[in-house]
């Protein structure tokens, strides 16, 4: 793969990439975060320890390497300082090789209350958003009144623009909302020292990226949530406030796209989707729910159940393309293990006709019917599997087909959450 990779999620989010960015981060510099924020849930093993990071760059567990938040990333200045809290506490030092562009947006209180708010408004038509406040924050960043981290810990600056914040957001919250206005005495309490905690690790990210760029160092882009979640791609209105598909990693992190020499998109072998929206595979039955059970598909965020079904290829190439994918990376294979038929969505039909391409509109995304392929399923357990052809003959037919749907070759199988439970192919 080339020098700068992108790791990017093709579905709906909770690929696996947490686990591919920790066994990736090996080979590169520095990992960079450039979209999303403490609604990402990105779940790394080491040994028998499991952690769950939201903000910080899954690279974190390599104690030699540099983690970047880049200025795309919408930053809960609470949560990233319980974050670091509680990687400190079980030995994982960041100081020195953790930075927070100035530029990040910062989610404020009201942010978060505004998320709850606006989705009680919607009614049976919501989001189902992770609550972290995330859609207002990517707002006020596009009308030009967010509050950035290089104001954020500058008290001379933040003070009038929390007061001047508040004064607009508390009258959309009382009159509009007929909620409880926000105390600015309590917000400028702990925002002020979680700003004098995190101001050692603020610094300009564009300046430090094509540093490391010059010196020829590797960067690793960590992407959160997945395509079918992008702004602009995936099935709006359902889904999250950031550019998620590769486009958004230029921006994001302020690199020109030349420096991204390759993709690596992130496939589950089957699909999952956490909160509302359209998801024509969807398996609301027993095979939803042995998915559901044997690949322990909770939420890392939220801990809410994760709607559960077969591998829609017709979404697949689809993002495949947007993204520029260039190979991919499957996972959770081992829980596709012990069902009898494994099913791939390869056309959608509506009536009599089948759809061409993949559908902008939710609304129609959602009267689609699935065409499926069916393939033959193996009953033995592959998690200890180390090598590409001593999988089950029915499991590599199942690559064979993934990679002849999407025309993308998959370089990697995930078969369990630890490091050593992936087969590289070369
Ligand atoms: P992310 O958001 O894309 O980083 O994914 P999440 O961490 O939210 O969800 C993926 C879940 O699957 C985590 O609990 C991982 O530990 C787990 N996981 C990753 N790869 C595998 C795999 O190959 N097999 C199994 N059984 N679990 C995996
Ligand atoms: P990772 O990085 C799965 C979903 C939410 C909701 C929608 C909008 O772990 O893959 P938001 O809070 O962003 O406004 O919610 O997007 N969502 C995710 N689903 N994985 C994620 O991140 C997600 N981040 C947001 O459930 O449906
Ligand atoms: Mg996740």
């Amino acid at each position: 793969m080339g020098k700068n990779l992108l790791v990017t999620g093709l579905q709906w989010g909770d690929e696996g990439k947490g686990k591919i960015i920790d066994v990736l981060s090996r080979q590169y510099d520095a990992v960079v975060r450039f979209q999303g924020g403490a609604n990402a849930g990105h779940t790394v093993h080491v040994g028998e320890e499991k952690f769950v990071l939201h903000l910080v760059p899954s690279g974190i567990l390599h104690p030699e390497k540099q983690c970047i938040i880049a200025n795309g990333v919408v930053v809960d200045p609470e949560c990233l300082t319980e974050e670091i809290e509680a990687l400190k506490a079980r030995g994982c030092d960041v100081d020195g090789r953790l930075w927070i562009s100035d530029r990040c947006h910062v989610v404020m209180p009201y942010h978060k209350m505004m998320d709850g708010l606006q989705e009680a408004e919607l009614g049976d038509r919501q989001i189902q958003t992770t609550r972290r406040g995330i859609g207002p924050c990517y707002a006020d960043k596009a009308a030009r009144t967010g509050i950035r981290f290089g104001e954020l810990v500058d008290p001379e600056i933040f003070r009038p623009r929390l007061r001047q914040a508040l004064d607009v957001k508390n009258r959309i919250l009382t009159r509009i909302h007929g909620a409880d206005p926000i105390d600015f005495d309590d917000v400028w309490d702990s925002y002020h020292s979680y700003a004098e905690r995190l101001k050692p690790f603020v610094r300009d990210t564009v300046d430090m990226l094509h540093g490391l760029e010059r010196e020829g160092k590797s960067l690793l882009l960590e992407g959160a949530q997945g395509a079918m979640l992008d702004i602009n791609f995936g099935t709006y209105p359902y889904v999250t406030s950031s550019n998620v598909c590769s486009g958004g990693a230029t921006v994001g992190a302020g690199l020109p796209p030349s420096s991204i020499d390759d993709v690596l998109g992130i496939v589950k072998a089957y699909c999952t989707r956490v909160g509302g929206g359209p998801f024509p595979t969807e398996q609301d039955n027993e095979v939803g729910a042995y998915l559901r059970e044997k690949g322990n598909e909770y939420g890392s965020t939220t801990g809410r159940a994760r709607r559960c079904g077969w591998l829609d290829a017709v979404a697949l190439n689809y993002t495949v393309r947007v993204n520029g994918v260039s190979s991919l990376s499957l996972m959770l294979m081992d829980v596709l293990s012990g069902l009898p038929e494994i099913r791939i969505c390869t056309g959608y039909r509506t009536g009599a006709r089948t759809l061409e391409g993949f559908p902008s509109d939710a609304g129609a995304l959602e009267r689609v019917e699935p065409v499926y392929e069916s393939f033959k399923g193996w009953e033995a357990d592959i998690a200890d599997v180390k090598r590409f052809d001593q999988l089950p003959e029915a499991a590599m037919d199942y690559v064979a087909a993934i990679e002849s749907l999407t025309g993308t070759q998959v370089k990697m199988v995930s078969v369990g959450p630890k490091r050593s439970q992936l087969i590289l192919r070369d």
